[in-house]
């Protein structure tokens, strides 16, 4: 009997994804390029619907047609190298599909050279982690629709429910899968930075220890801020080794493998904002600075004297404070996140449903949230939103709280604590709120120095005004 469909590539997520496929009653054929990894596989799940192969063209004879090959290998070249290698086995209509980070330019490429073979490729974008691809990751699935009919219904199946939805919708053609997946991981950066910021000023300015930082949390996965980061957050507080708390022990560098980085050049790309996501990149960078910064506080000298006071801070007024910078933090980096989604829709001519991509994130996936369902019903209530700020309910969630966003980033100016990614969440709001801006001036120093022209707010056209000279000394 033949395999339903087949998993090439056998580690973390391809191992557990082809685990879930098979629990869900599918026949998986699996094979990896090691073939010691395929024995370990065996003899650690020998799972009755799995049957294992040595040999890729052994491995594409046992699957049904049309062929659904589903690859999980580390993205870039060696995805290329598979497709070559796959090519002389397999048939006109089989389907490709590759489940790894692969960059969506990348994709684009390969869908569009298979696509001129009569070969079907899916770019999948995939969240979860080890665990998600085990028992429901969220899923993204770009490319033919009428490929994609073949595998909706085993996607479907593995995929994360919530609300009792699939979270795993067709998203669009070609790339657009692991586009929006590369915008989920800048969104991604983007919270963990947002939390990391709300830990600091907590420990620092708060005086808060761990334990009551794990309940602080808690008490917040019960709120607005419901979501998968805040639940594990609460849990990290909580590790132990010995006396000493795991986190306290962990060093201050965060790592990164290329996606969040991905989606801020395609913000700059595509002329997009998305300074919160920029933000939590950049405090990546300046994370792995460790000895510089160490130096730094040597060489920067802080004479100021809030920065040592703890006594004048109100505990329960900065749980408060915090927990709403946090919350509107987090709705302007999903707004920016969003909004470079809408003008890569233009951009690469795709068709986006925001409301059913918001549904997609709401499980499974890292930044799962429960704030996830009124950012769906905000786009449901209307098809043509700006930006996700404007939107009733998020305009009325914001100013709620803006006041104190503000006075969250003063106390942390004053005292020397970095929080950029929240400045930057302010900076965006204050910006778009800023009907007559400066750059009024932009304009006349580039017509100034180089004769760009401007536009007149009392007149049409472009003017040009001979600046020399022109002016009373
Ligand atoms: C997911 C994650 C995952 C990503 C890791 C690490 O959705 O399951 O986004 O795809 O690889 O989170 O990413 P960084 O190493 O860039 O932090």
């Amino acid at each position: 009997m033949k395999s339903n469909i087949g998993v090439i590539g056998l580690s973390v997520m391809g191992m557990n994804l082809a685990l879930n496929m098979a629990d869900n009653g599918y026949k998986v054929s699996i094979f990896n390029r090691t073939t010691s990894v395929v024995d370990k596989v065996m003899k650690e799940h020998n799972h009755k619907n799995f049957s294992a192969f040595y040999a890729l063209k052994e491995f594409v004879d046992s699957l049904e047609k049309p062929r659904r090959i589903f690859l999980m290998v580390k993205s870039g070249s060696p995805v290329d190298m598979l497709i070559e290698q796959l090519l002389p086995l397999i048939d006109e209509e089989d389907i490709i599909i590759d489940g790894g980070n692969s960059y969506f330019k990348d994709t684009i490429r390969r869908e569009r050279s298979l696509r001129e073979k009569n070969i079907y490729f899916l770019g999948v974008g995939i969240s979860g982690g080890e665990e998600g691809a085990r028992f429901g990751p969220a899923i993204m699935p770009g490319g033919d629709e009428k490929a994609y009919s073949y595998l909706s219904e085993i996607f479907e199946k593995i995929s994360a429910k919530a609300y009792g939805e699939a979270c795993c919708k067709y998203i669009s053609t070609d790339g657009s899968g692991h586009y929006v997946k590369m915008v989920h991981n800048g969104i991604e950066y983007a919270d963990m930075q947002l939390i990391s910021e709300a830990y600091t000023i907590l420990k620092t300015i708060g005086d808060f220890s761990n334990e009551e930082l794990a309940e602080i949390f808690n008490d917040w996965n019960n709120s607005e801020l419901e979501s998968y980061l805040i639940e594990i957050t609460s849990n990290i507080f909580k590790v132990k080794e010995g006396e000493k708390y795991l986190l306290d022990l962990i060093m201050d560098k965060a790592s990164q493998k290329g996606t969040g980085k991905w989606t801020n050049l395609e913000a700059i790309d595509l002329g997009v904002d998305i300074s919160v996501i920029t933000a939590a990149l950049n405090a990546r960078f300046m994370s792995g600075l460790k000895d510089e910064r160490i130096k730094a506080e040597k060489i920067i000298l802080d004479n100021n004297e809030k920065s040592l006071a703890k006594n004048d801070i109100n505990k329960k007024e900065i749980i408060e404070l915090v927990k709403n910078s946090l919350y509107i933090s987090k709705i302007v980096s999903y707004a920016q996140g969003f909004k470079l989604l809408s003008a890569a829709e233009e951009e690469y001519d795709w068709n986006f449903d925001f409301a059913e991509i918001s549904k997609i994130f709401r499980g499974g996936c890292i930044i799962r949230a429960k704030f996830l369902n009124d950012i769906s019903d905000a786009f449901k209530s209307s098809s043509n939103i700006d930006n996700l700020i404007f939107t009733d309910f998020f305009s009325r969630e914001i100013n709620l709280r803006l006041n104190d966003l503000r006075k969250l980033i003063s106390m942390a100016v004053e005292r020397g604590v970095a929080v950029s990614a929240m400045t930057s969440a302010l900076g965006y709001i204050d910006t778009y709120k800023t009907p007559r801006s400066g750059a009024n001036l932009i304009q006349a120093q580039r017509d100034y120095f180089g004769s760009h022209t401007f536009e007149r707010l009392d007149k049409e056209g472009s003017f040009h005004y001979d600046w020399i000279d022109s002016y009373d000394e």
